[in-house]
């Protein structure tokens, strides 16, 4: 996707198709007179006949013909109070009817300010409308014989020229981030088959060689062997293919000054049956968007390595198969982690935090210099969903200012998250009659529970947990969010470590 700033006003511009924005019928109106009086000609008829109030979601494209200076002009309504996430929002929808109408090459017209002079907040308003735009047209086409034929390859962000380098800056942030959730997509939605524990290690290597400030290691299980993380290769065991934990480090370039280092970690299960505690049938090809916290956490380190911000930060990815083979662990099995934990395997199903507990351990203990906070992410319980649904991440932290950090995090992003508490009553969910913790809390609060076995791996350090289970794939586009894997996460993880 080519990405730029036009600056010469509507009344001039040519494109394949143009993308307004407008709170309220009457803004609207302005807009679409200022692109010119065929368009307004049309556009009033459909004003005059009610069919069409700007109203938020709210869109109407007028086609002028080929000749036309602007032969597709979209309006799409914000709604009076438009914030940043709605126009995002309208940013997808408003590109995708251009793209329907057969554009190849689309403006974005900033919105402007009540006096009609410049955008608010141009860095924002650019990241997020071409961030919205370019995650918006995401399709997933790699195994389709018959691919789409015409997509948007060009998109510019019109504005007054006295915005213009703020909204280059904005436009090449939602670029870097855009960039992070369509690898993140594209990972979470290729099958079980092909996305195995080696190929999220490929993909790893590979972007660690094209980034200049990122390094990548690989480590095999024969060194997690030696390392002692027995909860990690506990849940390989039913597999035929062999588990990675994959490291990868960010440094800033050209950084004098020391700086903190931030571990982020993401549960990588590249397809979970449930393993000897089984699955039902049903819906179980899901399952295949069980790495997705992986894949945020792999695309964010490809955001974060174009965004540079200054701060260290290491990307993990225990990437582990659950499967029921011949050597499969066994509900009953007593796994010991790497930090000396035993671990009762109650159900064979609640692998994820088993896998993350060596990760987590390692990210805190191993790295150098030792980071200054870990992250977390997962698509770990079910009961994510039941407390959240899908319209919030939940977060569990013990410490305030990290949990402060990424609320405002998730509000600068969009990707929306929804504090839940931890404290001892939850702890104590998790005794086991044999062992030093059981993997499976005692009835509700199964989030929470989840959330308190991991704190049991980070050694101290502060740390963050983010249950993704209900917001990494959607069954049906809606705004940003195309049918699949979302890259939920991404924006949040960037943005945090953006104002570290
Ligand atoms: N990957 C699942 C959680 C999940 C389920 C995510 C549905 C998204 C949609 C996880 O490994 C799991 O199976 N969790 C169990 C935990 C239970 C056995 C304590 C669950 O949520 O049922
Ligand atoms: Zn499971
Ligand atoms: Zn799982």
């Amino acid at each position: 996707m080519k990405v730029d700033v036009k600056t010469q006003g509507l009344g001039r511009l040519r494109d394949e198709a143009c993308v307004l924005f407008a709170d309220d019928v009457s803004a609207s109106r302005k807009l679409v007179r200022r692109l010119g009086a065929e368009a307004y000609d049309a556009y009033r008829g459909l004003l005059d006949r009610d069919a069409f109030a700007a109203k938020a979601g709210e869109l109407v494209t007028l086609h002028q013909g080929a000749k036309a200076r602007v032969p597709t002009v979209v309006v799409v309504g914000v709604g009076a109070d438009a914030d940043l996430e709605s126009l995002r929002q309208a940013a997808a929808k408003g590109v995708r009817a251009a793209r329907d109408a057969g554009a190849t090459s689309v403006s974005l017209a900033a919105p402007l300010r009540k006096n009609g002079k410049g955008t608010p907040r141009p860095v924002e308003t650019a990241s997020f409308l071409v961030e919205g735009a370019i995650v918006g047209l995401y399709r997933f086409e790699t195994y389709k014989g018959t691919k789409a034929e015409k997509d948007v390859n060009q998109l510019s962000v019109v504005g007054m020229p006295d915005d213009a380098s703020r909204l280059r800056k904005g436009a090449a942030e939602g670029e870097a981030l855009a960039s992070g959730v369509l690898l993140a997509r594209d990972l979470g939605n290729e099958p079980g088959n092909t996305a195995t524990p080696t190929h999220l290690a490929t993909v790893a290597e590979d972007l660690a060689a094209r980034e200049s400030t990122l390094e990548v290691r690989v480590l095999e299980e024969d060194e997690m062997q030696a390392l002692g993380m027995g909860s990690l290769l506990g849940v390989g065991r039913g597999s035929a293919q062999p588990s990675k934990l994959i490291v990868l480090t960010y440094t800033p370039p050209r950084s004098k000054k020391k700086v903190d280092t931030v571990a982020l970690v993401g549960k990588g299960i590249t397809f979970d049956t449930g393993g000897i505690s089984i699955k039902p049938s049903a819906k179980l090809e899901d399952m295949k968007f069980d790495m997705c916290g992986g894949a945020a956490v792999i695309g964010a380190m490809q955001s974060i390595a174009r965004i540079q911000p200054k701060v260290r930060v290491l990307g993990l990815v225990p990437a582990v198969e659950n499967m029921p083979g011949a050597d499969a662990y066994k509900p009953g099995d007593i796994l010991e982690a790497m930090n000396g934990t035993t671990i009762e395997v109650r159900n064979t199903d609640a692998e994820g935090r088993l896998i993350l507990a060596d990760a987590l351990t390692y990210a805190a203990t191993k790295m150098r210099p030792k980071p200054k906070a870990i992250v977390d992410l997962a698509t770990l319980t079910g009961a994510a969903i039941v407390a959240l649904g899908y319209h919030h991440g939940a977060l569990i932290s013990s410490d305030e200012k990290l949990a402060a950090r990424l609320m405002d995090a998730s509000e600068r992003s969009g990707d929306a998250l929804w504090r839940l508490p931890i404290n001892d009553a939850y702890r104590k969910q998790l005794k086991s009659p044999y062992a030093d913790v059981s993997n499976l809390g005692s009835p509700g609060a199964g989030t929470i529970t989840a959330g308190a076995f991991l704190e049991k791996f980070v050694e101290g350090v502060p740390w963050a947990h983010l249950d993704i289970a209900g917001m990494a794939w959607t069954e049906r586009q809606d705004g940003t969010f195309t049918k699949g894997a979302t890259g939920f996460g991404v924006r949040v993880l960037a943005r945090l470590l953006q104002r570290w």
